[in-house]
């Protein structure tokens, strides 16, 4: 049984159906990553899962149970985190005060020491940690969102675009720290736009065009493929 089973989730924007039938799995402790074209519906599949647009028709099970209708914050205590598209740091808090926004449902006593390997993965945060989000650069913003979303202990993490907007040499940095956080047990579904980092991350990918997977594979195999190195990895 694998970890995340999405079984053919229909998820609508009022009349708009933005997923048509979308099914993927995630196993335990792997990577993997979501890769399409602007409106797609990446995003909309990380919402689905997390329950900020919860499907119309279909299925989403999370270690065997189903949380296609579970309340966002309940799919937070189950194990699950997203890091948003777009960042969405709180501006006027300071970095520590993100990141503890990001524990706000815990009640264990590991926040703390959770805390301590969110500066250990990235540097850049605790010597910024009295900072207002909102001054910092954008990679350092898209280093604390991602820092929040493990605040709150993830079994499954979800990042959307974490390498948006970000100099190449920092796209770099956190795509190393991703693939960190994966080998530290953490299980996680990527999505990107700039597919080539993601790849070298992941050990299989779905390529969604229009609402549906239009190919899933190792992401090896996709990296070598010439239709999908001409639409997504810029070759
Ligand atoms: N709040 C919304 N209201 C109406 N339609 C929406 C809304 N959010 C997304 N959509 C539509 O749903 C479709 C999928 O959007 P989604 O944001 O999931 O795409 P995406 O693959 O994440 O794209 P991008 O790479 O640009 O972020 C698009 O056609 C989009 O216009
Ligand atoms: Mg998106």
């Amino acid at each position: 049984m694998a970890m995340l089973e999405v079984d053919e989730i229909r998820t609508y924007y009022g009349n708009i159906e933005a997923l048509k039938g979308i099914s993927l799995t995630v196993d335990e402790g792997e990577c993997v990553t979501l890769i399409g074209s602007n409106g797609a519906g990446k995003s909309t599949t990380l919402r689905s899962i997390s329950g900020l647009t919860p499907p119309r028709l279909g299925d989403i099970r999370f270690e065997g149970e189903n949380i296609t209708r579970t309340p966002p914050a309940e799919i937070v205590q189950r194990g699950i985190s997203q890091s948003p598209e777009g960042r969405r740091c709180f501006p006027r808090m300071t970095v520590r005060e993100n990141l503890d926004m990001g524990a706000y449902l815990r009640r264990d006593k590991e926040v703390g020491s959770d805390m301590d390997r969110v500066f250990d993965l990235f540097p850049r945060l605790k010597e910024r940690e009295k900072q207002k989000a909102g001054t910092m650069s954008g990679g350092e913003q898209q280093m604390l969102a991602i820092g929040r979303a493990l605040m709150a202990k993830p079994k499954l993490l979800l990042l959307d675009e974490p390498s948006m907007g970000i100099a190449p040499i920092l796209v770099e940095r956190i795509y190393e720290t991703i693939a960190e956080i994966n080998e530290q047990g953490t299980t996680i579904l990527l999505v990107e736009q700039n597919a080539n980092y993601a790849l070298s991350v992941s050990s299989r990918a779905y390529v969604l065009e229009t609402g549906a997977v239009a190919i899933s594979d190792d992401s090896a195999t996709l990296r070598s493929n010439p239709d999908v190195q001409k639409a997504y990895l810029g070759g």
